[in-house]
């Protein structure tokens, strides 16, 4: 079985072990660089939340210009990190591709509203105004031959994420008087979430139409929330961690925020599966949404990322001057591989290696090929990690690491795969011929040749055919290369 030329190899591998300068993993050798890296990372930015959250302004409603029953604009970005943009989740998460857009804050169980305020009466010096406020959808005009509330709730039944909606007369608007088909003055605005009448500020005053015609002015501006409201849906390939509560997240492994301009769980997912990685903590892993409420008005909606996965027990940022948090809800990706971080391999409390265990097994057709060791020197994170090469350095054999069961992926789904490997063990000139070859089904997604190098993230994309194989196939004792935290997340 053995040639001649395996036996040369296998002696000049002896020889570098004898000079005692490099001691196999298997005999708890040290690596050439002691790299540890931070992968817990900065906790939560609230500071910055907070100042942007006092910047942005989200306001809006039925302009006197704009045209009745345009559909409603997908959300948008009005923050990213701290700087105030004006831009779309499809324009930032430009690579999401299972992504389904669902709105909102709640949605109605069954229609039934409550009026929130009521507005004033109709007389010749009767004056009010109309909503300004987050999550504005769209508007229609419904028959003023009447006070027409019922038509006005059916709109925001047919509007997808409406819970809100402001009824009001909007005078000495030529648009509506005499260019809009629909010939009524009594407008009809719907929203993602529910305003009160502190946030009347729209008074009119604005000159549409040639004098004589006087001022724009707003009359019996009343509001109207749904009563029954519901979590909204869970985003593909996630899941609710906690909430509704009035706590955020203060929590390690924090990526940054976005403010959306409504309360939008797929929006925050999108973009938390596009986030760019962390080059020591991964891709992001969790997010939290909540709704910034500033003196009682709902102000934004915060998307906080995350590459550790949060609970409850963090979501203790409660809010911070005049700012309040609710609507607080987390969630965590899921992961399609079992125990990718090898934790569950504890067959020790310091120190042990194994060729296979509940989750993982490696395979080869040495010695000791592909194992998995329990010792925190050599993991990413934790104390668990997978090896490829031969851990006693009986030979110069690659062996393969692969999930003991075939992954529970959905077929035609596209996913992303996300690793940490190490190359560095045996110093830069032992190290020169490592490799590592990624595969799927058998097939190659990449060979990766990290000569010597410390702890590196590497991430691709594949279409699931169901019941997928990964396989991590390399190592060139004693050019070993660990491989750790493992995920396949849905893309
Ligand atoms: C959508 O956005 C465009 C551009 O900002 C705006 O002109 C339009 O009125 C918006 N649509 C609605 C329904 O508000
Ligand atoms: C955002 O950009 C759109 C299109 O460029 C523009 O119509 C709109 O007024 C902008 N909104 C804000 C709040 O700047
Ligand atoms: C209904 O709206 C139209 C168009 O603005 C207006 O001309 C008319 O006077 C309004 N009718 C009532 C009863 O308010
Ligand atoms: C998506 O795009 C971002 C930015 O271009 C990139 O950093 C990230 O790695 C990509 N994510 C995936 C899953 O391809």
């Amino acid at each position: 079985m053995f040639t001649l030329i395996r036996l040369v190899t296998l002696a000049s591998i002896a020889i570098s072990l004898v000079d005692g300068k490099i001691v196999p993993p298997a005999a708890q050798g040290q690596p050439d660089a002691n790299s540890q890296v931070d992968t817990t990372g900065a906790t939560t930015d609230t500071d910055s939340i907070v100042s942007t959250a006092s910047q942005v302004d989200q306001k809006a409603g039925a302009n006197t210009d704009a045209p009745p029953d345009l559909p409603p604009n997908s959300t948008s970005i009005t923050a990213l990190d701290g700087t105030l943009v004006n831009t779309t989740v499809e324009a930032v998460a430009t690579n999401t591709t299972n992504s389904r857009r669902s709105l909102n804050l709640a949605k109605r169980l069954t229609p039934g509203y409550e009026q929130v305020f009521a507005g004033t009466g109709t007389g010749p010096d009767d004056r009010d105004g109309s909503i300004e406020g987050t999550a504005y959808l769209t508007y229609t005009v419904v028959d003023n031959s009447t006070y027409s509330v019922d038509k006005c709730l059916e709109f925001c039944d047919r509007v997808d994420g409406c819970v809100f909606v402001n009824l009001y007369y909007e005078f000495n608007n030529p648009l509506l008087d005499f260019v809009f088909s629909e010939k009524s003055n009594l407008k009809c605005a719907a929203y993602a979430d529910v305003h009160t009448a502190a946030e009347k500020t729209n008074r009119g005053g604005q000159q549409q139409e040639d004098p004589p015609a006087g001022l724009t002015y707003i009359q019996q501006s009343s509001g109207y929330a749904a009563k029954s409201l519901v979590d909204p849906d869970t985003p593909e390939g996630y899941e609710l961690v906690f909430g509704p509560t009035n706590g955020a997240n203060n929590a390690p492994g924090y990526m940054g925020f976005a403010f959306l301009d409504r309360y939008d769980v797929q929006a925050c997912a999108d973009l938390c599966n596009s986030r760019g990685a962390d080059n020591q903590g991964g891709g992001c892993q969790y997010f939290n949404i909540w709704r910034a409420v500033v003196n009682g008005v709902p102000t934004t909606y915060t998307c906080s990322m995350y590459y550790l996965v949060a609970d409850e027990s963090t979501a203790v940022n409660f809010g911070q001057g005049d700012l309040h948090v609710t609507q607080s809800r987390g969630y965590r990706r899921n992961n399609v591989v079992v125990d990718g971080g090898f934790e569950g391999y504890n067959d020790c409390n310091d120190f042990c290696f194994t060729s296979g265990y509940a989750s993982w097994k490696g395979l080869g057709s040495g010695v000791l090929d592909a194992t998995i060791f329990h010792y925190v020197i050599y993991s990413h994170s934790g104390h668990g990690v997978g090896l490829l090469g031969s851990a006693d350095a009986s030979d110069d054999l690659p062996g393969t690491l692969t999930p003991s069961e075939p992954l529970q992926t959905v077929a035609g789904k596209t996913y992303s795969l996300q690793f940490f490997l190490n190359s560095d063990f045996s110093g830069p000139d032992l190290q020169a011929d490592a490799f590592v070859e990624v595969r799927v089904n058998g097939n190659v997604l990449d060979t990766i040749h990290p000569g010597y190098s410390h702890w590196t993230f590497h991430q691709y994309t594949f279409t699931a055919q169901g019941n997928d194989v990964l396989e991590f196939h390399g190592g060139k004792a004693p050019a070993w290369n660990f491989i750790d935290d493992v995920n396949i997340f849905l893309a």
